[in-house]
C-alpha cells in the first residue's frame, strides 16, 4: 500500500491506496482557517502537523491489513502559503495562505524592483498577491523583528514533511508558485534573491516531486503506527497532483478542478512559455513537464458562501436540488464570482462579485444556477486564453466538487465547448500524491503507466448545441461585467 496525503485549505485528507489504485481506507481531519478583515487568510502550521499525525494514526488503526505493508507515502498541498522558519526550523508566525490578498503594495514593489518583463522571463508569471514572494516582502516590511529571525521558508506540505522526517526540502512544482524559481532552468533565481535582499541560504534545497526525501522519525513512527521502513517521497502542489491523479500526463490533456478555488489546467512539454502572464505557468509533478493554469479564486467558495448566508444548515445536495429545473442562462440572472477578488484572467485583488439581472420572479434555485454558471464562465475565460494561444481543448477531465453534480458537468461541456470526462473514482490531489509514491516504490516505471491502471473513466458529457448558443451569449455579457463593475471596487 501507499499513502497519499492532501493538505488542503479546510482539512487534510489521507488515503491508503493498493496496487490497483483502489482506495482501501480514507480519513479526513479539519483545521481552522483564520480570515480576518483586510484580505487576511492564515493557518497555524502546527495544526497541519497535529491533524496529519492524528489522521495517519487513524488511517493505520482503521485499516484491516498490516501496517508493515504500507511501503510509501507522498504529499499534495495547497500552494503558495508562506511558512517562515527560525534556525530551529520552527514557524515564526502563522502561515500566510494562497488566498490572502494583503500584498498588493508588495506586488507593485516587485514589478518596480525586478522589472515586469524580467520577472516574467524568469518566473513565467506576474507578481500576484497569492504568490509567496510578496508575502515574504510583507513580513519583511511589517514585522521586521520576526523577519530578522527567519533563516528559511517552506510551503505548507513541505513543512508537514519536515516535521515527519526532520529533512528540509522544497520540490519544483510548489517552488514554481513562489515567484523566486527560474521555471525553465529549475533553479532558484539568484538575481531575484539579490534584488529582494533575501538572507543567504534563505531558499531551501530543491528536489524532484518523485524523489525520496527520507524516512519518518522514530517519534513519528510511534505517534502514527507507521513502519520505520516507510519511504517518504517529496510530493507536489495540489494542482500538479490533481493533474497526475486525473491522468493529465501528455500533450493535449486538460483538467478542470473545482474545489474552494477552481482551476483549468493544461499539460505542457515546452519549458519556456509564459502567455504574457495572463495565466500561470508552473512545473508539473511529472518529470520534464510543465502546465498552464487559470485560477478562479472563489469557485466552490462562492457556493459555500451562498449556502452559509442563505441556506444555513443545509448541505450541498439540497442546495443544488432544483437547479435542473432552471434553464441554461438562469432566467437572465448573471453572477461573477469575484467575492475574494480574482486571479486570472483579471489579476485584481480588489474587484468584487455581482448578481446582475435580478427579477422579482427569481427563486433560490435561479441564484444557485447563476453561481454555477458564473464559476464556469470564469474558468472559461482562462480556457479561452489557452485557445487563443493555440491550444486545442476538445476533451476536459473534470474533478472536485464540480464533478459531483450531473447538471454542472453538462454545463461544463456546454460552456467550455468540449467533451467532459468524469472519472470512475475521482480522488483528486491525494491520488496524485499516492501515484508519486507508487512510482517511487517501483510499482510502475512511470506516472503514465501508473495512470493506465489507476485512472478509469466513468462517464462522458457532450456539448449540446442549443445550450451552447444560450451560454455563448451569456458568456459575452459576463465578460463585459468585469470592466463595468471595476470602478465600484476601487
Ligand atoms: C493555485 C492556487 C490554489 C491553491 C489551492 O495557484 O492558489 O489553487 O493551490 O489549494
Amino acid at each position: 500500500y501507499v499513502i497519499g496525503a492532501d493538505l488542503g485549505t479546510s482539512s487534510v485528507k489521507l488515503m491508503l491506496v493498493d496496487q490497483n489504485g483502489t482506495v482501501v481506507h480514507e480519513v479526513s481531519r479539519p483545521y481552522p482557517l483564520y480570515q480576518t478583515s483586510g484580505g487576511y487568510s492564515e493557518q497555524d502550521p502546527d495544526d497541519w502537523v497535529k491533524e496529519t499525525i492524528a489522521g495517519l494514526s487513524e488511517l493505520v488503526t482503521g485499516f484491516s491489513g498490516s501496517p508493515q505493508d504500507i511501503e510509501g507515502m507522498s504529499f499534495s498541498g495547497q500552494m503558495h502559503g508562506l511558512v517562515l522558519l527560525d534556525e530551529k526550523h520552527e514557524p515564526l508566525r502563522p502561515a500566510i495562505l494562497w488566498n490572502d490578498t494583503r500584498t498588493t503594495a508588495e506586488c507593485r514593489e516587485i514589478d518596480e524592483k525586478a522589472g515586469k518583463e524580467r520577472l516574467l522571463e524568469i518566473t513565467k508569471n506576474p507578481a500576484l498577491e497569492g504568490f509567496t514572494l510578496p508575502k515574504i516582502l510583507w513580513v519583511k516590511k511589517h514585522e521586521p523583528e520576526i523577519f530578522s529571525r527567519a533563516v528559511t521558508f517552506l510551503l505548507p506540505k513541505d513543512y508537514v514533511r519536515l516535521k515527519l522526517t526532520e529533512k528540509l526540502h522544497m520540490e519544483y512544482s510548489d517552488a514554481a508558485g513562489t515567484l523566486l524559481l527560474d521555471i525553465s532552468q529549475k533553479a532558484w533565481s539568484e538575481e531575484l534573491c539579490r534584488v529582494f535582499e533575501l538572507p543567504e541560504g534563505f531558499c531551501p534545497p530543491l528536489v524532484e516531486p518523485g524523489d525520496e526525501t527520507g524516512r519518518i522519525t522514530s517519534r513519528a513512527t510511534e505517534e502514527t503506527g507507521l513502519p520505520a521502513s516507510l519511504k517518504v517521497f517529496a510530493g507536489g502542489a495540489d494542482n500538479a497532483c490533481g493533474a497526475i491523479g486525473a491522468g493529465i500526463l501528455e500533450d493535449g490533456k486538460t483538467l478542470v478542478s473545482i474545489g474552494t478555488s477552481g482551476v483549468v489546467l493544461s499539460y505542457e512539454k515546452d519549458h519556456n512559455k509564459d502567455f504574457d502572464g495572463s495565466v500561470h505557468y508552473f512545473n508539473h509533478g511529472a518529470p520534464g513537464a510543465w502546465y498552464t493554469m487559470g485560477v478562479t479564486l472563489a469557485a466552490g467558495h462562492s457556493l459555500s458562501w451562498f449556502k452559509n448566508v442563505f441556506a444555513k444548515g443545509e448541505d450541498f445536495g439540497s442546495l443544488l436540488e432544483n437547479v435542473d429545473q432552471v434553464p441554461p442562462g438562469a432566467n437572465g440572472l448573471l453572477f461573477t464570482p469575484y467575492i475574494n477578488g480574482e486571479r486570472t484572467p483579471h489579476a485584481d485583488a480588489q474587484i468584487r462579485g455581482s448578481f446582475i439581472g435580478m427579477d422579482a420572479s427569481h427563486r433560490r434555485e435561479d441564484f444557485v444556477r447563476a453561481i454555477l454558471e458564473g464559476i464556469t464562465y470564469s474558468l472559461n475565460e482562462s480556457a479561452a486564453i489557452f485557445r487563443e494561444n493555440g491550444k486545442t481543448i476538445d476533451t476536459i477531465v473534470s474533478i472536485g466538487g464540480g464533478a459531483k453534480n450531473d447538471v454542472w458537468l453538462q454545463m461544463q461541456a456546454d460552456i467550455f465547448g468540449a467533451k467532459i470526462v468524469k472519472l470512475a473514482s475521482e480522488q483528486g490531489p491525494g491520488m496524485g500524491a499516492a501515484m508519486l509514491a507508487a512510482v517511487g516504490c517501483g510499482w510502475y516505471e512511470t506516472l503514465s503507466a501508473c495512470a493506465d491502471t489507476f485512472v478509469e473513466v466513468d462517464k462522458e458529457y457532450l456539448p449540446d448545441p442549443l445550450n451552447q448558443e444560450v451560454y455563448d451569449e451569456h458568456f459575452r455579457l459576463y465578460q463585459d461585467v468585469y470592466a463595468k463593475t471595476r470602478e465600484l471596487s476601487e
